[in-house]
């Protein structure tokens, strides 16, 4: 039997990040579960995860404070030993649009996508280089969007701060090879959100090229092929059921249940 491997999955309490989180425990991984304020479905999450016969534990850290965010991994490492891969999903997600753009609003989305992504991934390739690399595989994947495949103006902040992060993946693919590999996976619409209830979340999928949408554990599946295979870095795999084929003058949530403009 091969022996288990540790990741970190940021932002995994609730939503994508769960479902990833479990995806990979019940294929063989051991997983830290990152959360900032969702305390209780840390625990939760935990609880599900050494059900699946990984062993997890619970950190907490706000991505967007530097000291905090360049603590975590040395603290998961100090818990659970030594780790293999990072899978970037936590995600600031406000609107915003070029009327409305501060510096305070891309800032903040700066703070919490993009830095916290890239110095992660920084900390995973001098832990596994400490001493000299062993030539096992590492990897980072970056939890992107199907956004940038099909720009719109809507969430202008949060998209910049995607495309920085999508922009640094071949950066970091190439700064930190051999040790690490750094990947992105870029979602279409997936879950509910503040915007887009459960009955207008499955129109909007059911209009999309193939007829239906994209689920959480399809999300999953893409980061754990990502995280299995040896021969991917630099690359982002769209996962959106092709919903990046069919331009959108503005994003889901401000478009009807027939996919126009209201
Ligand atoms: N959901 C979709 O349909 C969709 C579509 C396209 C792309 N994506 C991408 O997929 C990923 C997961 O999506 P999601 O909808 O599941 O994400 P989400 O619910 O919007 O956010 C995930 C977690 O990020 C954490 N977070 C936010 N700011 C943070 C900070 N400063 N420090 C630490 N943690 C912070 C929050 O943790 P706490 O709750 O613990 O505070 C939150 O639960 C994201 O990267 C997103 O951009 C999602």
């Amino acid at each position: 039997m091969t022996e288990r491997r540790l990741v970190l999955v940021t932002g995994a309490a609730r939503r994508l990040g769960r479902a990833i989180a479990l995806e990979l425990a019940t294929h063989g991984w051991n997983v830290a579960v990152h959360y900032r304020r969702s305390q209780a479905d840390a625990h939760d999450t935990v609880a599900a995860l050494r059900a699946a016969g990984a062993q997890a534990e619970a950190f907490a850290a706000d991505l967007a404070d530097e000291a905090q965010c360049e603590a975590l991994l040395p603290q998961v490492v100090q818990r659970m030993g030594r780790l293999s891969a990072l899978v970037n999903n936590a995600s600031l997600f406000e609107h915003d649009d070029v009327t409305s753009l501060r510096y305070d609003t891309l800032a903040r989305h700066w703070r919490s996508n993009a830095a916290p992504a890239i110095v992660l991934a920084r900390a995973l390739h001098r832990h596994r280089t400490q001493g000299g690399w062993d030539g096992s595989d590492g990897c980072v994947v970056n939890l992107l969007d199907e956004k940038l495949f099909n720009p719109n103006p809507d969430h202008l902040s949060y998209t910049l701060s995607k495309a920085a992060l999508h922009a640094a993946t071949p950066l970091l693919a190439r700064a930190l090879a051999p040790a690490l590999r750094v990947c992105g996976v870029a979602p279409g619409l997936t879950l509910e959100g503040p915007q887009i209830d459960a009955r207008r979340l499955a129109a909007l999928k059911a209009q999309g090229p193939l007829g239906h949408g994209v689920e959480a554990r399809d999300v999953a599946h893409a980061v754990r092929f990502v995280l299995d295979n040896p021969a991917l870095t630099g690359s982002t795999l769209l996962v959106d059921a092709g919903s990046h084929l069919q331009p959108r003058t503005r994003d889901f949530a401000f478009t009807d249940s027939h996919g126009l403009t209201p």
